[in-house]
């Protein structure tokens, strides 16, 4: 079976990670790929000799496709999205879902009405250690998990990152999601308190460099994590992704597991003392998010954990995060959804 994708956004991430996610793929084939910027199409062209590459939105839309990768800055998520689903094609909508929360709102309206499956590109879903990491604690490897501490740091140009009518929230939404999106499946379950710190929070032209949260999960079990960006460099030492899993009975940590290359590493200590875990091969996130896109196509239903209403979720806590910094007024209830407590509206 031949699965033909179009592309939205030709930069960094279609360059380095879905291009090549394509061109591996059993049956993929990129068919198109859509940018306003004729440099960044040209960079991309040696890549894809066979694709359909233009600046023109309609004649895009006109190609043959099965589905459409939205990976766009984040303001255009919605816009590219809604036209996609409106064509009857299926969608990956990278992360975040949005650039604010009535904007994700929106995406969630059309896909809840649409004929093609939706899903958020949470790459980290896919990683094989962050999929070990949940499977241990799910069997009761380190017992009962109590608490988890993580650090995302990296690295972004002065761009529509920078720019919160672009992109929304800065570090928190770019990186900092992934300690979010991997403690809600360690603990099986939504925040329901917050503590937050953010600089610069609440200024309205530029994003957040660097952040600090716990979030509770109940009267016990917390995350706690930081995550900051520096400009314009990419020093080795500018990627830190890295959590440790507390249980009552043991020890989960696990490195590299949020970047893009699908690698990571995980050790676990238990009774008999710290050990690797058992040999893990990493795939590809992204063509995985692809072949799970294509099941879907066919029937098989939409992972909870990638729907578009978990990104809606996501992206709302990562609001509370943000607006918790801002109010500078310590810990506060997570309330989204209209403003219930989430643990009532789960
Ligand atoms: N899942 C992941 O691992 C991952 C990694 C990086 C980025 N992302 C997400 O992917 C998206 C893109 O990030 P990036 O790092 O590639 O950004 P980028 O700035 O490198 O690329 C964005 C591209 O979109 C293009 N663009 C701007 N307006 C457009 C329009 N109207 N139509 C079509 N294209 C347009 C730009 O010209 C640019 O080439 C963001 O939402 C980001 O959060 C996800």
């Amino acid at each position: 079976m031949t699965y033909r994708v179009g592309i939205v956004g030709a930069g960094f991430l279609t360059r380095h990670s879905l291009i090549p996610a394509l061109r591996d793929m059993p049956g993929g084939r990129l068919a198109a790929v859509l940018d306003p910027d004729p440099q960044a199409l040209a960079m991309a062209a040696p890549d894809c000799p066979d694709a359909f590459l233009t600046t023109d939105k309609d004649a895009f839309f006109d190609v043959v496709m099965d589905a459409v990768h939205v990976a766009t800055p984040n303001h255009l998520h919605e816009r590219f999205t809604i036209r996609a689903l409106e064509r009857g094609l299926a969608v990956v909508v990278d992360k975040p879902l949005a650039h604010t929360v009535a904007s994700g709102r929106n995406i969630v309206t059309a896909g809840a009405g649409a004929a093609a499956p939706a899903i958020v590109g949470y790459m980290s879903k896919h990683n094989v250690y962050n999929r070990e990491a949940r499977r241990l604690v799910a069997a009761g490897a380190i017992g009962t998990p109590q608490a988890m501490v993580a650090a995302r740091l990296g690295w972004r140009k002065d761009d529509w990152r920078s720019r919160p009518a672009e992109s929304g929230l800065g570090c928190l939404a770019d990186l900092g999601i992934y300690p979010v999106l991997t403690a809600i499946d360690i603990f099986g379950a939504d925040p329901v308190r917050c503590q937050a710190a953010a600089w610069p929070v609440g200024d309205p032209t530029r994003t957040d460099l660097y952040a600090q949260a716990t979030l509770w999960f109940d009267d016990r079990r917390y995350l706690h994590f930081e995550t900051a960006a520096t400009f314009h460099e990419q020093p080795a030492s500018a990627e830190v992704a890295s959590y440790t899993v507390v249980g009552d009975a043991g020890i989960i940590q696990v490195t590299g597991a949020w970047q893009m290359d699908g690698t990571g590493a995980l050790q676990m200590c238990d009774t008999s003392g710290w050990r690797p875990a058992a040999a893990l091969t990493p795939v590809d996130p992204y063509r995985s998010q692809y072949e799970l896109l294509a099941r879907c196509a066919a029937g098989e239903p939409v992972p909870g954990e990638v729907s578009l209403e978990r990104g809606l979720r996501d992206l709302e806590i990562l609001y509370v995060i943000a607006d918790t910094a801002a109010a500078r007024a310590g810990a506060g209830a997570v309330q989204v959804s209209g403003g219930a407590p989430l643990a009532e509206v789960r």
